[in-house]
C-alpha cells in the first residue's frame, strides 16, 4: 500500500498543474553597475553539517521504496555527488516496514560516499525506534522530520491524529546526537510554529512553503471521488514563511524551500536570510521528463545563473549575499507580520 502510494505521488506530481505563488517576485533586488568582482572569482561554496558543499542547494526529500524508486534515488544521488550538494532521501518508513525496500535508500549513501551529505527522513510522528533505525540505515549526517498535516488530511487513508507531535519531536531531540531538521512538505512553517519549535530546542527549520509542489492537488488526483480544487491555494507562501522565521532569531539555521525553481529564487532566498535552499519538484520534473542529463543541465544552469546574479549584485561569496539591500513589495509586504 505504502509503496503504491509512493509511486502514485510521483505520477500525480507529474500530472499536477496548479501554479501556486511563492511571492519571491515581491522581493526586489537591485543591479550593481560597478560590482568590483570578476565572474571567475565568485565562490558559491559553504559549510553545512561540518562538511564543505559547493553550492547552497539541497536535493530535498522525494522518494525511496521499490526498484523504480531506487532508480530515481540513484539518479538524484549521482547529481548530488557531481555537484557536491546535500541530498535528503524520502520518507524511510516504507523501508522500516519492508526489508526489501532498504536498498533503495542505502544506495544513496553508497553513491554519495562519506565526504558528502546524506540526510534521512521520517514523519515527526514516528516512533523513536523507527527514527533511529532510519538514521542508521543510511549513516545519516542529519535527520529531517516532516510535518505534513495538510497532506494527511487530504489523503483518504491518511492519519487524522495530530496531538502530541511536538512532544515526539522533543523525544527525538533528547536522544539524537546529530542535527534534526524539522520540515513541512509545501504548506509552510509559520512564525508561531517556528517559535514553538525553537522553544523545544529545534535549531534547523526547512520552511517548505507554498508555491511549488502541492500535496492537496496530488492527493486529490489520487482520489477519484474527491474535488478539493477550491483549496489548492492553501499554505504560507515560501517567501513569507522564510522572512518571518528568520525574524525570530539569527541563530536558527533556515532552509528556504517550496517552489524554488530559478537562480533568482535561490539568490533572493539567501539575501533575505535563508542559510540554504532546497528543491524537490522541479529537479524531479527535469529527471522524469528529460532524463539524467536534463536534470544535470538544469542544476548546472542554476549554478551558472546564480554566479552571474552574484556579479550583478557585486557579491563574491554566499556570506556577502546577506548584505544585499532589498525591498519587499506588493502582496508580500501586505502579508508580512513585523
Ligand atoms: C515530496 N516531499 C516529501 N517530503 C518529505 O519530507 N518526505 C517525503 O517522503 C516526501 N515525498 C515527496 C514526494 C514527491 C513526489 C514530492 C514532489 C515531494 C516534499 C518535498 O520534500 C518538499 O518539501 C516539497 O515538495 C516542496 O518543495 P518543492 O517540491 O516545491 O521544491
Amino acid at each position: 500500500m505504502r509503496l503504491d502510494r509512493k509511486k502514485e505521488h510521483i505520477e500525480n506530481y507529474l500530472k499536477s498543474d496548479y501554479k501556486g505563488e511563492t511571492l519571491f517576485e515581491d522581493i526586489y533586488i537591485e543591479n550593481n553597475a560597478l560590482p568590483e568582482v570578476n565572474l571567475d572569482e565568485i565562490d558559491t561554496s559553504m559549510k553545512f553539517l561540518g562538511k564543505n558543499i559547493s553550492f547552497p542547494l539541497m536535493i530535498n526529500a522525494i522518494t525511496g521504496g521499490g526498484e523504480e524508486l531506487a532508480d530515481i534515488n540513484e539518479d538524484l544521488a549521482r547529481l548530488a555527488k557531481i555537484f557536491n550538494i546535500p541530498m535528503a532521501v524520502g520518507s524511510q518508513t516504507v523501508a522500516i516496514e519492508r526489508e526489501e525496500c532498504k536498498s533503495s535508500f542505502e544506495i544513496v549513501r553508497d553513491i554519495i560516499g562519506k565526504d558528502n551529505i546524506v540526510i534521512g527522513n521520517i514523519s515527526a510522528n514516528a516512533p523513536i525506534e523507527n527514527f533511529l533505525e532510519a538514521s542508521k540505515m543510511i549513516d545519516a549526517d542529519a535527520m529531517q522530520v516532516h510535518l505534513n498535516v495538510a497532506q494527511e488530511l487530504f489523503m483518504e487513508e491518511g492519519d487524522k491524529h495530530f496531538r502530541g507531535i511536538k512532544k515526539n519531536i522533543s523525544k527525538f531531540l533528547e536522544v539524537y546526537d546529530k542535527p534534526i531538521i524539522v520540515k513541512e512538505v509545501g504548506f509552510g512553517i509559520s512564525k508561531k510554529v517556528a517559535c514553538e519549535l525553537k522553544g523545544i530546542g529545534v535549531k534547523y527549520i526547512d520552511v517548505a512553503g507554498a508555491g511549488g509542489t502541492n500535496f492537496i492537488e496530488i492527493e486529490d488526483i489520487r482520489n477519484f471521488s474527491s474535488d478539493y480544487s477550491d483549496l489548492y491555494e492553501w499554505g504560507i507562501p515560501t517567501a513569507k514563511a522564510l522572512i518571518e522565521c528568520r525574524g525570530i532569531s539569527d541563530d536558527l539555521f533556515i532552509v528556504s524551500s517550496g517552489g524554488i525553481k530559478t537562480a533568482q529564487d535561490i539568490v533572493k532566498s539567501l539575501v533575505v536570510g535563508g542559510n540554504l535552499t532546497a528543491i524537490s519538484g522541479e529537479i524531479l520534473l527535469y529527471l522524469m521528463h528529460g532524463g539524467f542529463d536534463a536534470a544535470k543541465d538544469y542544476v548546472e544552469s542554476l549554478i551558472r545563473k546564480t554566479k552571474i546574479l552574484m556579479v550583478l549584485l557585486g557579491k563574491k561569496n554566499i556570506k556577502e549575499l546577506t548584505t544585499v539591500e532589498y525591498k519587499i513589495t506588493g502582496y508580500l509586504k501586505e502579508l508580512i507580520n513585523p
